[in-house]
């Protein structure tokens, strides 16, 4: 996590760096800071907790000068305050560094380095970096970035200044993102586009162990043998308004509204009206016999539904695996298995570890992403882009949604390659799929009801969601959503499973939402609800099933939808439900405690 920005060029440092920074904020919120060359020096500013409070500093002391790099961090080595804020420098305070990730050796080498006189401010990890530079530092930045590097153990995306070369940043990554903004009248390095979009949409995508150097008129960028790399210009295609408000409260408000255009822009070129599917470019051999899924947090919850479809379609039986789980759990993976790997951003941690491991081991890797030239879309065979635009409130809406409309398509896609499923019954599918955005739009209106919902069960200190099938999955999603942002604890549980343990905690006044969306198994859904309404719970259901609703105290209508593709639909009126709690409670819906958008971290 954390977010790191630098500008070199014509224009004051200060703003440009504050304006990226703000943009980045959604990685870390816990503190920020910024290191500017003033007059062949480095003045630093930091402050603790999020950019208003450096904001704040600036006005009181401004920085000037044109060169200068920025961080807005989450904290994992070392509590949030300005002392482990960055950037972090050397003794003597001529080389400033901003990093994002974690050097896993740090402990070794600042024993090597206090061995060698080198003392230490802060509880960071990242400390080492400027010393190692120090160290290394004979009259060549660059070359003494390099040899830095070459020590760190970890994942690391680093912007470095130096007093002693005045007139360039020198920038690495490796397991962390980095971009290089190409500006008209300067340069920028950032973790993200957002941050440098409102100045320009040409960038460099840069790979693992690519030194960039930047200068006022011009980017060079070398391997770690120093060897010239020649990099093409991307062109981002998304504006900076997509990366704005528009006029919503919240991020997260904006992007829970967007998701009938980011289910159209999903479908659109790969599901024609004409119900002829073009994914041809998904190549699948026969010889696959399993398909790992696998992703994190939100992620994972569409890899659950995504499991359903392509089982139920294809026949293709699949696995959902945790990254974080997958990656130390020996997982039979052979010449018979495939991976595809689920990530909004294309950087968590622990899903590119898995998608690099798999490819290691000789299998394909699909990858479904929201992100294009995420380090997991570069390094997938296969790539599924969401289109939903940039999401940037942690609590993920429109990335899951379209998530979903990928998995269905995938699902079909294979269906039709293996011949699995009637044609009629597939287009039927498709066609509830063209009409999927229409059906969002609707539920969408029921904003006011879900908002009066919220603020009755605002105050509660735990609430239960409960389902059956895709539905335990919607509740899984829904509690994670709730619990994320309003800080209520909460639990998803399979109906079924209830009177295995969890019903324990049911006392009168409880409040339990189920979900329900598939007739076909509504009346053992209902006989659960029954058993918790026994024993004091108010009930909430979001249905699609209205024959049998008395069991609840409360009823919000969900759409009918074919069973499978109901997972989308249902989710909304939760998304909301989340939304309208957290602000009844007066939290940060975007920016929400502990968290941060983009987990680079293991
Ligand atoms: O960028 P990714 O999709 O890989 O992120 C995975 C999770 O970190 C993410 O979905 C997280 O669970 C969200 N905050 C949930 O709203």
């Amino acid at each position: 996590m954390c977010g790191i920005v630098g500008y070199i060029g014509a224009r004051p440092a200060a703003g440009l760096l504050l304006s990226g920074l703000e943009s980045l904020e959604y990685r870390g919120y816990d503190s920020a800071g910024i290191a500017v060359m003033e007059n062949e020096k480095i003045s630093v500013a930091k402050e603790k907790g999020r950019l208003a409070g450096l904001r704040e500093v600036l006005d009181t002391s401004p920085l000037s000068g044109n060169i200068g790099i920025g961080h807005t961090r989450w904290a994992t080595h070392g509590v949030p305050s300005v002392k482990n804020s960055h950037p972090h420098t050397n003794t003597d305070g001529t080389i400033a560094v901003v990093h994002n990730g974690i050097i896993e050796n740090h402990e070794a080498l600042k024993d090597y380095l206090q061995k060698k006189g080198y003392s230490f401010k802060s509880e960071t990890d990242t400390e080492v970096i400027p010393h190692l530079i120090d160290y290394y530092y004979d009259g060549d930045l660059l070359s003494a970035v390099r040899k830095a590097a070459e020590k760190l153990d970890g994942s690391y995306a680093i912007g470095v200044i130096s007093s002693k070369e005045p007139d360039k940043i020198v920038a690495v990554r490796k397991d962390s993102p980095l971009i290089v903004g190409l500006g008209k009248d300067g340069n920028f390095i950032a973790s993200d586009i957002p941050a440098i979009l409102s100045e320009t949409k040409d960038v460099y995508l840069l790979n693992d162990n690519e030194f960039v150097t930047l200068t006022k008129s011009g980017v060079a960028i070398t391997d770690a043998d120093a060897k010239p790399i020649e990099k093409e210009i991307f062109k981002v295609q998304f504006s900076a308004q997509a990366s704005q408000k528009e006029g919503y409260d919240h991020f997260m408000l904006k992007e829970i509204h967007e998701q009938p255009v980011a289910i159209r822009n999903t479908l659109r070129g790969r599901l024609d009206k004409d119900l002829k599917l073009n994914l041809d470019n998904l190549k699948f051999s026969d010889d696959i016999e399993k398909l790992y899924i696998v992703a994190c947090g939100t992620a994972y919850h569409a890899g659950l539904v995504g499991k359903k479809a392509i089982e139920t379609l294809a026949k293709l039986p699949c696995e959902v695996c945790l990254a974080s789980e997958f990656r130390y759990g020996d997982p039979l993976i052979n010449k018979n298995t495939a991976v595809l790997v689920v990530s909004q951003s294309g950087e968590t941690a622990d899903t590119l570890a898995v998608l690099r491991m798999a490819k290691k081991l000789g299998n394909t890797v699909y990858a479904i992403t929201n992100v294009v030239g995420s380090s997991v879309a570069r390094e997938a065979d296969y790539v599924f882009y969401t289109y939903a635009g940039p999401e940037i409130a942690v609590a993920s809406t429109k990335a899951y949604t379209t998530q979903l409309v990928a998995f269905y398509l995938f699902a079909i896609h294979l269906a039709e390659l293996k011949n699995t499923v009637r044609q009629s019954e597939l287009d039927d599918m498709k066609n509830e799929l063209l009409h999927l955005d229409e059906v969002v739009s609707d539920i969408l209106k029921s904003d006011d009801e879900i908002k009066k919902l919220a603020a009755d069960i605002a105050g509660e200190r735990d609430i239960y969601f409960l389902g059956r099938g895709l539905d335990y999955f919607v509740a899984m999603e829904a509690s994670l959503k709730l619990k994320e942002i309003s800080y209520i604890h909460s639990d998803a549980y399979a109906s079924g499973e209830l009177k295995h343990g969890p019903i324990a905690l049911i006392e009168n006044g409880t409040v339990v939402i189920s979900i329900c969306t598939n007739p076909e198994i509504s009346n053992k859904l209902n006989s659960n609800v029954k058993e918790v309404t026994a024993r004091g719970a108010k009930t909430i259901g979001f249905t699609a099933c209205l024959s049998d609703t008395a069991a609840y105290n409360e009823i919000i209508k969900l759409p009918q939808v074919d069973p499978l593709l109901a997972p989308l639909p249902a989710i909304i009126p939760l998304q909301l439900l989340a939304y309208h709690v957290c602000t009844a409670k007066g939290f940060d819906v975007d920016k929400p405690r502990n968290l941060a958008k983009s987990v680079t971290v293991e």
